[in-house]
């Protein structure tokens, strides 16, 4: 946040960073800091320079903000003119949380630089050992605090009194082996934020620092911009202020962050450097001996700061639990045309011709997106009559996976960051396959780098649990399988059938949500339980899984997803009347199936809470209790009977007294390997 002729309290710059890092918050909260201008002073050598305050606390974004007002040798309401503020909030991979690890982290004791940084610096241990040999000393175990003190010693060895900042900066991240980077660097009277991209190739990956290397996706940086002259594009160095027109200048790396200040943001592109000095702005290639001019278009966000809000809501799961019937159909909106029967995904439209001719569909993800491609597997191998592969992005890479030109390759991610989805993206890319992105976030490194994609469009998705991203995914990758078989004569009644189906889904996910209270008095039951085993088969299979993690990660209870046809493979070992089971028995082609291993489990003691289609008698009889869901096509059934257990999911962690949105150990995006 850059301030440059506008007046505020200290105050105000505390307020604008603090709701700033609570809308980040997602991203981390082992612990939090900021810095922000002190006062001024002068220094011998008669430069009026600014004092770099910092502060830094464990924990959640409302520690910070209550630290921040104990300091009372800070003037709260003194009004600054120029001046910045830098904050962070943080999800620890070197060095434990703390607040000596969580930054800004500074290169002295006078704070002379201070630096942000998401990414991961790999030849940090080369480079502190030789800073240490100068005789650096350093205060924490982050591999961030490298930068700062490389910053240093740069500066205290410069040869030419006139090194810009700017110039000081990039020579030092030219020493970084590192994973892309957003930096944010502050020194006197600029403020610098930096974007790098990853040192992709694999021989580097295999070198003997590979196990901290890893892929940060800071790629949509936005710089945003506020009271000033938004042109539709802004070019290379262009300043969009005149000398001493007051401007704010906002850095983020989530336009959430932001969006109550201004709705107009540039993003960065891997190697542009943005900088303000002096009120400009000016973006420039990180080498820039290469003379390359970039321009970046200023964009318009669309989005609101009400979708970023709870309203009445206790939390921003249970919100987007019951936001689905509008993400669904905005899933949906303008993309099906019920009167004909046609689908249109206009971001794949072009690419269609090529994928029906490929050899392969492979669908990669991880956790939840995974679990929507395990979903939508059966349908799309109905309906494209490809073989689809489904795999988890981690494994896919261990494999070393055989990729060849003519296969598809989709990549499934609610942010569009997550490092292991990313990484597997630049692996098929360099194998020469079509890359196709299925994501939530407009302007994300997955949307960006794939060649053509599906946004889902399910808004803004804050809660860690993921919970409509899942069901606007599935129905996106419905829709694709339905785009391809448009030409399909054998097809078309099946067709038909779904789009019937997708038609009134909305209506029916209203439906399966009136059950919260039923779901709630089960959660009342089960909550003190250790252990919540969920079988199904077929169609719902997903639906364990999903419900299974669901329910580890926010009211941390073991779970596990089981296919109940491994049931007597294994898993019926673990049967008796204690053990608390869920059966997902839906009237498909798998019900006869799902009905003998209820047998299995009620011949062993067990007491299975079922869910099961409206006025199923036969499942009635054997279940301890039932959850009744409206039925839909076999193909769509998954969407309905995932959000009981997203629901289930909600109460229990409410009932063991957690943290629904920000569960421990988790982050919404996760950009480390
Ligand atoms: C679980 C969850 C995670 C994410 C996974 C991938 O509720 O949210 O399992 O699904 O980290 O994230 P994206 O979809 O952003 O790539």
């Amino acid at each position: 946040y850059l301030n440059y002729c506008v007046p505020r309290t200290r105050k105000e710059i505390f307020e604008t960073l603090v709701k700033g890092l609570q809308r980040l918050e997602y991203r981390g909260y082992d612990s939090a800091g900021i810095a922000v201008d002190g006062d001024k002073n002068t220094t011998t050598d008669g430069i009026n320079k600014n004092n770099i305050v910092l502060i830094k606390k464990n924990g959640k974004v409302k520690a910070l903000d209550e630290e921040l007002y104990k300091k009372d040798c800070m003037d709260l309401e003194v009004e600054l003119d120029t001046h910045f503020g830098m904050a962070h909030t943080r999800w620890a991979t070197h060095g434990e949380p703390s607040a000596l690890n969580s930054h800004p982290l500074r290169s002295d004791k006078n704070n002379e630089f201070v630096v942000i940084h998401n990414g991961i610096i790999t030849n940090y241990k080369e480079l502190k050992k030789y800073l240490n040999s100068k005789g650096y000393e350093f205060e924490s175990e982050t591999d961030t605090e490298v930068i700062p003190k490389l910053i240093k010693y740069v500066y205290d060895n410069r040869e030419r009194e006139d090194l810009s900042f700017s110039t000081l900066v990039e020579r030092v991240i030219q020493q970084l082996v590192r994973s892309p980077l957003l930096i944010g660097v502050r020194s006197k009277y600029e403020l610098s934020a930096e974007h790098i991209p990853i040192q992709y190739n694999t021989g580097e990956l295999c070198s003997p620092l590979s196990d901290i290397i890893t892929l940060q996706s800071m790629f949509k940086e936005g710089v945003q911009e506020k009271n000033s002259h938004n042109r539709p594009d802004i070019a290379n160095a262009v300043n969009s202020a005149e000398d001493g027109k007051a401007v704010e200048y906002y850095f983020a790396s989530d336009a959430s962050a932001i969006i109550e200040h201004t709705n107009k943001v540039i993003y960065l592109e891997d190697d542009d450097i943005a900088a303000v000095v002096g009120g400009k702005l000016s973006l420039h290639r990180l080498n820039r001996l290469a003379g390359e001019v970039p321009v970046r278009a200023i964009q318009t966000l669309q989005m609101e700061l009400q979708e970023i809000m709870k309203g009445n809501f206790e939390a921003f799961m249970q919100k987007e639990i019951f936001e689905q019937p509008e993400s669904v159909f905005n899933t949906m909106r303008g993309r099906i045309c019920f009167d004909t029967n046609k689908v249109i995904l206009g971001g794949l439209k072009d690419h269609l011709k090529e994928i029906k001719r490929c050899r392969r569909l492979i669908m990669i993800g991880c956790g939840t997106s995974f679990h929507a491609a395990v979903a939508t597997r059966q349908a799309l191998e109905e309906l494209t009559e490809l073989p689809v592969m489904v795999e988890l992005a981690s494994d896919f890479l261990d494999r070393n996976t055989p990729v060849f030109r003519d296969d598809v390759c989709f990549y499934i991610s609610q942010s569009g960051e997550t490092a292991d989805t990313l990484m597997a993206l630049r692996y098929c890319k360099d194998r020469g396959a079509l890359t196709v992105g299925v994501t939530n976030t407009v302007g994300s490194s997955i949307s960006r780098d794939t060649d053509c994609g599906v946004h889902i469009n399910a808004g803004p998705e804050i809660g860690v649990a993921s919970t409509k991203a899942y069901t606007s995914q599935f129905v996106a990758l419905i829709m694709f399988g339905l785009m391809m078989s448009e030409d399909r004569i054998s097809l078309q009644t099946r067709r038909l059938e779904i789009i019937n189906g997708l038609r009134i889904l909305p209506e029916l996910i209203k439906k399966v949500l009136t059950l919260d209270k039923n779901i709630k008095s089960i959660a009342d039951e089960l909550y003190e339980q250790r252990s919540l085993l969920v079988m199904g088969r077929g169609f719902n299979y997903a639906t364990c899984l999903e419900g299974a993690l669901k329910i580890k990660e926010i009211p941390y209870m073991h779970s596990e997803g089981i296919l109940a046809g491994e049931l007597k493979h294994g898993p019926l070992a673990l049967i008796d009347k204690h053990m608390p089971v869920i059966m997902i028995i839906m009237r498909d082609a798998c019900y006869t199936k799902c009905q003998n291993a209820l047998q299995q489990v009620t011949a062993r003691s067990g007491r299975p809470i079922i869910l099961c289609c409206q006025d199923d008698p036969e499942v009635s009889k054997n279940a301890y209790k039932t959850i009744e869901l409206p039925q839909t096509v076999d193909c769509l059934q998954g969407i309905l009977s995932v959000i009981p257990l997203q629901l289930l999911s909600f109460h229990l962690a409410v009932l063991r007294g957690y943290d629904v949105d920000c569960p421990r150990n988790l982050a919404k995006s996760v950009t480390v390997e």
